[in-house]
């Protein structure tokens, strides 16, 4: 039984709720923390200690494509280009559970080491001052920080770290937006496949082209080391390398731009914890940001088994969407949660999820906003809001479509 809390129709997509999730999630996480939604025919679970625990259950399964593909794609009517698509999909490992999980992120740890992501400091900088000074010479003192500084900073790191040429790297964006679609859109809207199968069948077969060269002319880069990335019991398979790069790329892009955005927003809306901002910010202060305002909105899971919690029954088959950015406003877990304070120690955030699918991506993700956040308040004078920022309408993730700035020139 659904409890009567005038939550029944509670719905994250709402245009209020697209802007700011808080109240909502606030509500949720107070009168109905395991809440069943007719809308979306999901659970959202919204405390702490429930999203904890969930993220570290094995009956909250990440393997959810594969059960889709064979329910949707496998029959003879079936799109050949969207049921491709979702082979790729189902090889990245997070939508995986072990062994695979375990197999394929044991193989990318080889390649995509801390000693990889340390020696990209340097050029994180130089890519940042390039694209600010680009913003600058326009001249206007407007710009939009997502389309002009985070999206193009994040997609030229990510793609610089997995060797691809320069020259490619526009069409490379252009892919990996219709990718989006296809992973954030929500099984089963088809307008959105359509694009994002489109987009990976030609991102899939320009990676492929390019592993092929790397392995002739072996680089210095990520795609060269998931090549070689082996241990005594294994090695990656080239569709795993290429599916692995897909994802990397998209993993490695959409939502450091979202938090570059969100936290230079936030720093914007609070004179006083933007005056602490000085140098580069460390990895406290990131985390922070990440806490106060993260993309992990919701993070999904489905059940392979019949769970109780908190009284209420949920059923093997059903999905869950367990929910970071409201665990990281929890006030039994976190003091003053509304509260930006980039000083703040203590409980750790879930903003980069949790258990065995934590952000394999973190060190990479907090060195680019550390980098991004303080350069762009140093080199943009007087930087502010100059409209209403344009928000993602998905469930899974927070970000900004458009954030229209303004700052002082001359
Ligand atoms: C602020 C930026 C980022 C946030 C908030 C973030 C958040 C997350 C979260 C919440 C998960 C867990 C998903 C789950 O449990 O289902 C995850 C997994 C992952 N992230 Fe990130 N991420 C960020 C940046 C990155 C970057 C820069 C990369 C790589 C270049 C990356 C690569 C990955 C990978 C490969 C996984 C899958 C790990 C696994 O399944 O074992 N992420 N991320």
């Amino acid at each position: 039984m659904t409890p009567m809390t005038g939550l029944e129709h509670a719905d994250l997509l709402s245009d209020d709720a697209v802007i700011d999730p808080y109240p909502l999630l606030a509500a949720l996480r107070e009168h109905d923390p395991v809440h069943w939604s007719t809308r979306y025919r999901s659970w959202f679970v919204t405390r702490y200690d429930d999203v904890t625990a969930a993220l570290r259950d094995p009956r909250f399964s990440s393997d959810r494509i594969a059960p889709y593909r064979r329910a949707k794609l496998d029959g003879p009517d079936a799109d050949p280009e969207l049921r491709a698509a979702f082979g790729v999909l189902e090889d990245w490992m997070v939508f995986k559970d072990p062994p695979d999980h375990r197999r394929l992120r044991r193989l990318l740890a080889r390649a995509f080491t801390p000693r990889a992501v340390a020696l990209m400091a340097p050029r994180i900088r130089v890519i940042a001052h390039e694209l600010l000074d680009d913003v600058l010479a326009v001249g206007s003192g407007e710009s939009d920080l997502v389309r002009d500084f985070a999206y193009p900073l994040t997609a030229s790191v990510i793609a610089e770290m997995l060797g691809v040429p320069k020259q490619d790297r526009e069409q490379f964006k252009d892919w990996s937006d219709q990718i989006t679609g296809l992973v954030f859109g929500g099984l089963g809207n088809t307008t959105r496949h359509d694009a994002g199968a489109r987009g990976m069948r030609e991102l899939t077969d320009y990676l492929g082209r390019l592993v092929a060269d790397h392995e002739q002319h072996p680089g210095d880069d990520l795609l060269t080391a998931m090549i070689s990335a082996r241990d005594d019991r294994d090695a990656l398979t080239p569709d795993e390398v290429i599916a692995t790069g897909v994802l990397l790329l998209f993993a490695g892009h959409e939502t450091t731009t979202s938090l570059i955005g969100t936290g230079l927003l936030a720093l914007l809306g609070d004179p006083e914890q933007r005056d602490l901002v000085t140098g580069t910010l460390d990895d406290g202060a990131v985390d922070e940001l990440l806490r106060f305002d993260g993309p992990a909105k919701t993070v999904a899971r489905v059940l392979v088994d019949d769970v109780e919690l908190r009284g209420r029954s949920m059923h093997r088959g059903d999905r869950v969407f367990l929910s970071p950015a409201s665990a990281n406003r929890d006030p039994s877990v976190f003091e003053r949660p509304d509260v930006l304070d980039l000083t703040r120690t203590g409980e750790r955030h879930l903003g980069f999820g949790i258990g065995a699918h934590f952000c394999l991506g973190a060190p990479l993700a907090r060195l680019e906003t550390g980098v991004a956040v303080p350069l762009a308040l140093e080199r943009l004078p007087g930087l502010r809001l100059a409209a209403t920022p344009q928000w993602h309408p998905v469930l899974l993730s927070r970000g900004m479509e458009r954030f229209p700035v303004r700052f002082d020139v001359g």
